[in-house]
């Protein structure tokens, strides 16, 4: 694992977001792995700007996210699908029908789950998968006691996951319960990880992701056994390494 600390959030946002395009002009039609969440709107802000500057194409590029809700449609405005084209897709030149979600209203998720993982192998797998971290070490939606080896299949999500991403749903609705993830085999699949955690309140998972042993009870920790992982850091999450 390479470990990279930089000052604040904003200097790893634009170094993740660097690290997308230089992927991108070294292989115009890579398979990008994507991920939602808050740390990612600050690296997908930097990636757009370094679009509009001519400095990342993802015209050749196909893109497959981690993750969806079970049960909200796509046009949710809390809906995985629905962030992405707010914060990525509309704004980018990536090819309509290119960048690839779980379907999240699918009549049968456990068959969706399935078509996902295919899809993913059918494109030759992730060359470059972009991770955030859950406070409880997930990866995806990989919640602790995740199998390490597992595919892209539902998930239940754990409480504190689900009060994490309440902010994001109007007053009076709450997060579903499950989700399709892409899993810890798919990901660990990937030819290049970069893990992105920033501000103190991730400082504990990152510590056990990185310098605990490796366990289900941490998922981001099998990271430590990828060949290409790098993981980005502020120096408020990076404040419980050794
Ligand atoms: C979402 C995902 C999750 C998030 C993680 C961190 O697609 O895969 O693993 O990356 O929950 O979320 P934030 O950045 O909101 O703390």
């Amino acid at each position: 694992m390479k470990i990279l600390i930089l000052d604040d959030a904003e200097a790893v946002s634009a170094r993740a977001a660097g690290e997308i395009a230089s992927q991108l002009s070294a292989k115009p039609a890579s398979v990008l792995g994507l991920a939602t969440g808050g740390t990612m709107e600050a690296v997908y802000e930097q990636l757009i700007a370094l679009h509009r500057d001519g400095r990342a194409s993802f015209a050749g590029a196909t893109s497959f996210n981690l993750d969806e809700y079970v049960g909200l449609a796509g046009d949710h405005p809390c809906s995985y699908r629905h962030y992405m084209a707010q914060k990525l897709f509309d704004h980018i030149d990536i090819a309509p029908g290119a960048a690839h979600l779980p379907l999240g209203e699918a009549e049968d998720p456990a068959a969706e789950a399935e078509r996902y993982e295919a899809a993913v192998a059918a494109a030759g797998d992730i060359d470059l998968q972009l991770l955030g971290l859950g406070l409880n070490g997930h990866i995806g939606f990989n919640e602790p006691t995740s199998s390490l080896a597992s595919i892209t299949r539902l998930k239940t999500l754990e409480r504190s996951t689900r009060e994490a991403n309440s902010r994001y749903f109007p007053e009076g609705e709450e997060p579903p319960r499950l989700a399709i993830t892409m899993g810890i085999g798919t990901i660990m699949r990937a030819r290049e990880v970069l893990l992105v955690a920033t501000g103190e309140a991730k400082a504990r998972a990152v510590a056990q992701v990185i310098e605990g042993p490796i366990s289900a009870r941490w998922p981001g920790s099998i990271l430590q056994m990828h060949r290409q992982a790098t993981v980005l850091l502020d120096r408020a999450a990076a404040s419980e390494l050794e």
